[in-house]
């Protein structure tokens, strides 16, 4: 397998890449130049996984860790590519290198594939790789960050992990979207979705913490593990702070002294109001701000990164 540009993709100039390159079987292309075929189960199935990671000041963060995570994704759904980890990671490199962007918002998808003429049988299908790297993505606006987020805990569950497991990150994400409309019609931003019992999943693209007492609380099960998640919990010690990985009640969210999100899109990102109601003293929290401040000081110390050689971007 070839990760070298072909001469179709070198017609490209650099103007078209600086706002995302695509790689589709062995063509990298402009972004919006890029799709895949309409049959593909992961266009019609919604038959796919994806994992994003993000690029800053010209460096992956945690790059095996997020590949890693990809492979049991893939293997959760039974899926794999022909790709090695380490030919994924020369792609998603060359995807950065060429749009030249040095805070980037990076995807690797597996979709299903287009199944065989007639066939149902997704053992048929060949799994597609495609990847994509486009300008960083935040969740929350410079002032949203700023002043902090407006929640609800929404109406609508989310998918059970019996019927689609959230550790593999996937498509399914009606739910999330169904959620959305309804923080929108009621004044807020963000929903966070509940579980059948009340408790507290995770919401459109981010995981949850809570605040309570100095100690900091997040969902264990029904969510996806996210990288930002995990990152806290392990930069949690480093400031003194006591981290629980356990069921959350909704009660405990509208009794949290502090609420926050997190998401390779952003990063910690604090909540003041919650379902009209403004969280502790209705400004971002302490330690929402200590946890933020040390994320983001450890991507700028290098902390897990692999530096970007953008070389001379042709
Ligand atoms: C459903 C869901 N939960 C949580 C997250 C946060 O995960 P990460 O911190 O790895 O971005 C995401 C990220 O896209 C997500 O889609």
């Amino acid at each position: 397998m070839s990760i070298i540009p072909s001469a179709a993709s070198q017609l490209y100039n650099a103007a078209d890449f600086s706002q995302g390159v695509a790689y589709i079987a062995g063509e990298y292309l402009p972004l919006k130049n890029a799709s895949i075929p309409m049959t593909d189960r992961g266009f019609v199935r919604s038959d796919a996984t994806y994992d994003v990671v993000h690029v800053w000041n010209g460096r992956f963060f945690r790059l095996d860790n997020y590949i890693d995570r990809f492979h049991r994704s893939m293997a959760g759904f039974r899926m794999s590519i022909k790709e090695s980890k380490d030919e994924l990671k020369a792609i998603l490199h060359e995807c950065v290198r060429r749009s030249g962007l040095r805070n980037a918002y990076v995807q690797m998808t597996c979709t299903r594939g287009v199944p065989k003429p007639g066939s149902r049988d997704p053992r048929e299908c060949i799994n597609q790789l495609t990847c994509f790297a486009q300008p960083f993505v935040w969740i929350a606006n410079e002032q949203q960050r700023e002043e902090g987020l407006s929640m609800i805990i929404s109406s609508t569950q989310r998918i059970p992990p019996e019927s689609v497991d959230p550790r593999f990150k996937n498509f399914h994400w009606l739910d999330l979207t169904m959620a959305v409309f309804e923080a929108y019609e009621k004044g807020a931003i963000v929903p966070v979705l509940p579980d059948r019992d009340g408790h507290i999943t995770e919401g459109p693209g981010f995981n949850i913490f809570s605040v309570r007492n100095g100690r900091i609380v997040t969902p264990d099960r029904g969510v996806f593990e996210g990288m930002t998640r995990r990152t806290v919990i392990e930069l949690a010690p480093e400031l003194q702070i006591a981290c629980e990985v356990r069921p959350l009640k909704a009660a405990e969210l509208h009794d949290a002294d502090e609420i926050f999100i997190t998401s390779t899109a952003g990063g910690i990102m604090p909540v003041t109001r919650l379902d009209g109601r403004q969280v502790g003293d209705g400004r971002p929290g302490r330690i929402a701000r200590a946890i933020h401040d040390l994320y983001w000081r450890r991507h700028e110390e290098g902390w897990k990164a692999t530096e970007i050689d953008y070389g001379t971007a042709s």
